[in-house]
């Protein structure tokens, strides 16, 4: 198999090189041709209008490109049939939908998915975009023509699948002793982390996050398993032609140095995460006391798990700004007034609807969407939205809480942008870039959080906190937020400099403490070396190509600026105006946010991404400043703690990498 896929793409190259050729033929003649094929739409227009007389093929890979789009958007309609009767057959109304026998439905479709966009890509790699008259088909093309892991071999690609899978299981295997004894076994999804939630026994904490990285060690599995994932990582991208490993990764951004533009916004949010880490690290030394290093500046990387594990639970391990005025408890309200999870779809629904997008019909709620059975429910009850165009389904968790309702706002936003996109072109039928679709329903996720808009549901009674409540509340998001940000940059950094080899196979670990030094104030607990490799969960977690740290931070990045953008279309956010902060507007109703929501899911990947941004937020760059503003009050509060308490803020930069490098004192 490995054979046969290198001929192919032998034969591909040769039958490209003529044509590389022809093109540059044609620049030396036309030095113009360079030039206006990237300029202002003018010229575009202009060089649309001369595409026949200077390419004289140009019709005819017109008409290939054409050719195999139409016989690969056949061949799409088949694989979209399978899935939705694998929707229905295996649910029927009133029965819960099993995730076990969908599984082997589901892989033979994603096979046959793999199939198509490799063999298409392979086809359309021999056509020279930049001749085709259409844009739609320019861009079609364009996408079409270069795949990630997709793009590797059968065996290879089994071998990304199978080294992703085990880097899976890190995560959920029970494999560290328990506590007391090493008849039971916890895993770190979720004993682990329950625990980090819970525990005030700092030597508790050190034992795990050690011992879950001690086994992780043994005959360096976690190393190597990532080392060979790289690897295919690379070859993938050779595949492509890119030197640059990361370009493949990065894609469908389309962007050079993509990776500056991520860091930027790490930068600009910078003064605030630092006022928000020498905060936590003031209440850390206040419950730990003396065990903790007295003189360090930084957070211990299992404290850090902690602070993020214990934000949401009701009994936090360190004090909320204000632990006298808690936060009004919806849970009971919640039962009374939405009963039933369908109600929460109905109400997710309608604030789509408030604001223009689609009414979801009735055959919606009958025939595409289904509840999560009972044995598939366990821990992680995440409903799931599905693409078979025209329709788009949804299967459901029928949990009753207030977490379910701000994500089923998440998925509702996933929802919609099936509707508009479908009625795209295959090809362009998806969102401009991985992150922006889930950006979008982050703008939801936290429109619907909002005291306003559950003061709507009738589950709050006031429409906005006090202030010393919604302090709590802002302090509670903020942790969530602001820590996360610079964390799902490092993994994302870390694994892009390794697969680009900017980082050695012999500096990883020292590499990765660099980079939680530098961007996150964070150091190990103990002394570390590289006979360990030490990156959380959320790492490895990451690795799997369906939910990368790219795109977790762009979906926290974009979704603060698209909620920004429609807050200040509906008017509910009018900056300097304390009655309207941007942390208390729901947009609801709000037919000018809808309309820039509408916009950008119609268009699909028919635009660059800059574009759509741009129609939506005015930014033509990702931007922290929806975080920065949406956190204003929390980071002007903190500054002044902060300053009350004589702390200040940042830490001690600068690592060496030396034989016993980094102990915390
Ligand atoms: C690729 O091209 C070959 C030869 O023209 C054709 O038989 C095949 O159907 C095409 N496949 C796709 C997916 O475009
Ligand atoms: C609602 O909140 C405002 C501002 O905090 C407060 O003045 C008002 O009394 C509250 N209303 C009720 C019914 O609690």
């Amino acid at each position: 198999m490995k054979i046969k896929h290198y001929l192919l793409w032998n034969r591909h190259s040769k039958l490209q090189l003529p044509l590389l050729l022809f093109i540059y033929i044609k620049i030396l003649a036309h030095p113009t041709i360079t030039h206006s094929a990237s300029t202002s739409s003018a010229a575009k227009s202009n060089t649309n209008n001369n595409i026949k007389t200077k390419y004289p093929h140009a019709a005819t890979y017109e008409a290939h490109a054409k050719q195999y789009l139409d016989k690969a958007s056949e061949r799409m309609q088949h694989i979209w049939t399978r899935s939705r009767n694998s929707f229905f057959s295996l649910t029927t109304k009133g029965r819960g939908y099993n995730a076990v026998n969908q599984a082997p439905i589901k892989q033979e479709i994603e096979n046959d998915y793999r199939h198509l966009v490799y063999a298409l890509a392979m086809n359309l790699s021999t056509i020279p975009v930049m001749q085709l008259n259409d844009p739609i088909l320019r861009r079609r093309v364009k996408r079409l023509a270069k795949l990630q892991l997709y793009g590797l071999a059968d065996d290879d690609y089994e071998e990304a699948k199978n080294l992703i899978h085990t880097m899976q299981t890190f995560i959920t295997t029970r494999m560290v002793c328990s506590l007391s004894d090493c008849q039971t076994t916890v895993a770190m999804v979720p004993t682990i982390l329950n625990h980090a939630g819970r525990s005030k026994n700092l030597a508790d904490l050190e034992y795990f996050w050690r011992q879950w990285r001690t086994v992780l060690a043994d005959r360096d599995r976690a190393k190597s398993a990532f080392i060979s994932y790289v690897r295919l990582l690379r070859l993938a991208a050779s595949y492509n032609g890119h030197i640059t490993p990361s370009r493949t990764w990065y894609l469908y951004y389309d962007t050079d140095n993509f990776q500056r533009e991520l860091e930027d916004v790490v930068w600009e949010i910078m003064p605030l995460y630092k006022e928000l880490h020498a905060y936590l690290l003031k209440c850390v030394r206040n419950t730990y006391g003396d065990k903790l290093n007295a003189d360090e500046d930084a957070i211990p990387a299992h404290v850090l798990e902690q602070i993020v594990r214990q934000a949401w639970s009701p009994r936090t391990v360190f004090r909320t700004p204000y632990p006298k005025n808690q936060l009004p408890t919806v849970q009971q309200r919640l039962e009374e007034i939405l009963v039933t999870p369908l109600k929460i779809i109905k109400k997710a629904a309608e604030f789509f609807e408030s604001i223009g997008l689609n009414q979801m019909s009735d055959s919606f709620y009958e025939k595409f969407s289904r509840r999560i059975g009972d044995e598939d429910i366990g821990s992680d009850c995440r409903a799931e939205v599905f693409y078979f165009p025209p329709d788009a389904a949804l299967r459901y968790c029928p949990k009753l809480d207030y977490k379910k309702l701000m994500q089923m706002h998440g998925n509702m936003a996933e929802l919609q942008y099936n509707l508009y996109r479908g009625r795209l072109p295959f090809g362009v039928d998806s969102e401009p870039c991985p992150g922006f679709a889930s950006g979008i329903g982050e703008a939801a996720v936290i429109a619907s959080g909002t005291p306003r808009h559950l003061n709507r549901l009738h589950i709050l009674f006031n429409n906005s906190l006090n202030e010393e409540q919604s302090m709590n509340r802002l302090f509670r998001m903020g942790i969530h937020t602001i820590l996360a940000i610079p964390q799902y940059f490092i993994n994302d950094k870390f694994l892009v400099d390794v697969m680009d080899g900017h980082i050695g196979a012999q500096e990883l670990n020292c590499a990765y403490w660099g980079l939680q030094n530098k961007y996150a104030g964070v150091v190990p607990p103990m002394r570390r070396n590289e006979k360990t490799f030490d990156p959380d969960f959320k790492f490895y977690r990451g690795l799997n190509p369906e939910k990368p740290n790219t795109v977790k931070l762009l979906s926290e990045i974009l979704g603060f600026q698209f909620y920004r953008a429609f807050c200040l279309a509906s008017e509910q956010y009018r900056p300097g105006d304390p009655e309207y902060p941007l942390h208390n507007c729901d947009f609801y109703g709000s037919k000018k946010a809808g309309t820039l929501m509408k916009e950008i899911m119609e268009a699909g990947a028919t635009k660059h991404w800059r574009d759509l941004l741009e129609i939506a937020t005015g930014d033509r760059k990702l931007s922290g400043k929806g975080v920065m503003e949406y956190f204003a009050p929390l980071y002007t509060w903190l500054k002044e703690q902060n300053k009350q308490n004589d702390v200040e803020p940042g830490w001690e930069t600068g690592t060496r990498c030396s034989k016993d490098y980094y102990s915390p004192t």
